[in-house]
């Protein structure tokens, strides 16, 4: 009997809340406000079916670029996110970790993001990454110059540097690899996320914009995710008869 595949981690690219207010008459921020609250059910519904890892692209480095408005009224929704959902988020063993670059957040979100990572730091039911200032080109930039200043310190030989190697220097070091990437609001690009992570990733493209994503579109994702065939290279045959143990690239030493 074939077992049912729940993806280990899934990252959401939370796209459309501006058009989502918009096409209401409202600001952009209205959209904003409305997409946290999809944040909450995307959490909750997340460690309700199992997922371990979950991925939340909330802020691209990128987005400095908007207006400042804009970048303000997302910066203090953040902070009442942290500080609204920490209770419940410990409650259900969540824990909270950032990927991406905190530092460069404003006083307060840095503080209330990082009361939060402290307050559900023993959470065991699920991982919930917030991406913050994050870019992925950025991120594997970093890791690279890490290892270049250790290998000019003599601590790290260039013939080490393999694929796993290389990751532990990057921001998502504790993360597995995605399994299923969601995108809200229409577009079918990556904007910059978890390129390195996602290189075996089911990619998953909805046309609701996010405000509009509900727990059973989490549920129907994950279940057309549960019938593909992942074959990281290899071919179908190769993938059945190892199918008898669940396939798993790690096992395969790949
Ligand atoms: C995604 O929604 C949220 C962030 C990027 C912070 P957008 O704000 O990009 O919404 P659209 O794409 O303009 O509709
Ligand atoms: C990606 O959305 C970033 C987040 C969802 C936080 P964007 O709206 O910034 O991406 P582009 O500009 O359409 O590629
Ligand atoms: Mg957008």
């Amino acid at each position: 009997m074939e077992k049912k595949r729940t993806p280990r981690h899934v990252a959401i690219i939370m796209d459309g809340n501006g058009r989502w207010a918009q096409a209401r008459g409202l600001d952009r921020t209205e959209g904003h406000a409305e997409g946290a609250r999809a944040v909450r059910d995307a959490v909750e519904t997340a460690a309700r079916i199992g997922i371990e890892y979950l991925t939340l692209y909330a802020f691209s480095n990128a987005n400095w670029q908007r207006p400042r408005a804009e970048v303000e009224a997302l910066m203090r929704l953040l902070v009442d996110f942290a500080r609204r959902e920490r209770a419940e988020l410990r409650a259900q063993g969540i824990r909270t970790v950032v990927i991406g670059q905190l530092e460069e957040l404003p006083t307060a979100t840095r503080q209330a993001v990082e009361d939060l990572m402290a307050y559900t730091a023993d959470g065991q039911q699920m991982t919930l990454s917030l991406a913050l200032s994050y870019g992925g080109r950025q991120d594997i930039v970093e890791a690279a110059r890490a290892l270049a200043v250790r290998a000019r310190a003599g601590l790290v030989l260039p013939e080490e540097i393999d694929v796993d190697f290389f990751h532990r220097e990057m921001s998502t070091s504790r993360l597995p690899d995605v399994d299923l990437l969601i995108r809200t609001g229409g577009e079918t690009r990556v904007s910059d996320f978890l390129l390195f992570e996602a290189a075996y990733a089911e990619l998953c493209f909805l046309d609701l914009m996010w405000p509009d994503f509900r727990p059973a579109t989490l549920v129907e994702c994950v279940e057309r995710y549960g019938a593909k065939e992942r074959r990281f290279g290899r071919t179908s045959a190769q993938v059945q008869s190892a199918s008898g143990r669940a396939f798993d690239p790690i096992d395969q030493g790949l």
